[in-house]
């Protein structure tokens, strides 16, 4: 069986027996995580959810860009008050608490929240052209999807502190190497491999894949949601700084930040 349905205006769906994949289409914004399409990706995904009918999910971009991150356009006005009055970011922990398998396939840019989008799932393969980083300050902001306590909990301190500290992006052998990732595939290879793993997956008893994913976070989820919650904080106590204006202007105008430390 393979049916297209449920399409939204940033997010694709496509089905196959029990495995959906979802394809993440905003090509303009390099996939750019804007709330539209967070709200379009979660509420999509939640009916489903709940199918016992359905045993995997595959999020996926496209060939060159996995996602670019947080909205930065969405993001560059907003104010310190507004993004702690809207809990900016809360609505991801609707991503998170999807309880069936989420493998991510990523091929090109993840990087900001496209990267924390890729840790957000239980499982990350990666096309040789992937490339991940979270490049927050170089915005003036720090990773507010997760990326300082889940990068951290996967890749270890010293290689967590050298991708948030330099921004430097990683390729997808370092990746697979640092436990960022699962497995590094040949780009024209990376959707058959992974849905081959959802179909495996999809085939066993749910309710069982769902104990073991959820015992399998336990062993490293101790205190990530006071770090998840303390990281937001800091990440829109930044938004009352000069240089987040700065950082992300800087941007939207194609040119370097001039940084002045307020
Ligand atoms: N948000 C909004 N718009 C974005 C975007 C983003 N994260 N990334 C790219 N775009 C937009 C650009 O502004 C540009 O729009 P215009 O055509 O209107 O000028 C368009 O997408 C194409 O971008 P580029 O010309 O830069 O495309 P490229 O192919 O040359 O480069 C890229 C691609 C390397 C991904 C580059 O776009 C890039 O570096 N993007 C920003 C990456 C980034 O800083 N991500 C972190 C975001 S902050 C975050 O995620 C915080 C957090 O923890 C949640």
């Amino acid at each position: 069986m393979n049916m297209n349905y449920a399409n939204t205006e940033y997010v694709k769906i496509d089905r196959q027996d029990r495995v959906i994949t979802v394809q993440l289409h905003r090509p303009e914004a390099r996939n750019a995580l804007s709330s539209a399409l967070m709200h379009e990706l979660v509420d999509t995904l939640r009916p489903l959810d709940q199918d016992p009918s359905v045993g995997c999910f595959v999020i996926t971009g496209s060939d060159r860009f996995f996602a670019a991150g947080a909205d930065i356009k969405e993001m560059a006005a907003k104010s310190h008050m507004q993004v702690t009055a809207e809990d900016y970011f809360a609505g991801w922990e609707g991503f998170t608490s999807l309880r069936t398998p989420k493998i991510a396939a990523v091929a090109g840019y993840a990087l900001g929240g496209g990267c924390e989008l890729a840790m957000m799932c239980d499982i990350a393969f990666a096309a040789e052209s992937a490339r991940f980083g979270q490049p927050e300050l170089a915005l003036g902001v720090i990773p507010g999807i997760g990326g300082t306590q889940r990068l951290t909990g996967l890749v270890g301190k010293a290689k967590a502190m050298d991708l948030i500290l330099t921004g430097r992006t990683m390729d997808a052998a370092e990746a697979e190497r640092s436990g960022l990732v699962a497995r590094v595939i040949p780009d024209a290879q990376l959707m058959a491999e992974t849905q081959a793993a959802a179909v495996q997956i999809a085939a066993y008893s749910k309710p069982a894949v769902m104990a073991a994913r959820e015992c399998v976070d336990r062993a490293l989820e101790g205190g990530l949601r006071e770090g998840l919650l303390y990281e937001r904080r800091v990440f829109h106590g930044l938004f009352a700084t000069k240089d987040q204006r700065e950082g992300m202007q800087a941007f939207l105008e194609k040119r370097a930040p001039r940084f002045t430390g307020r």
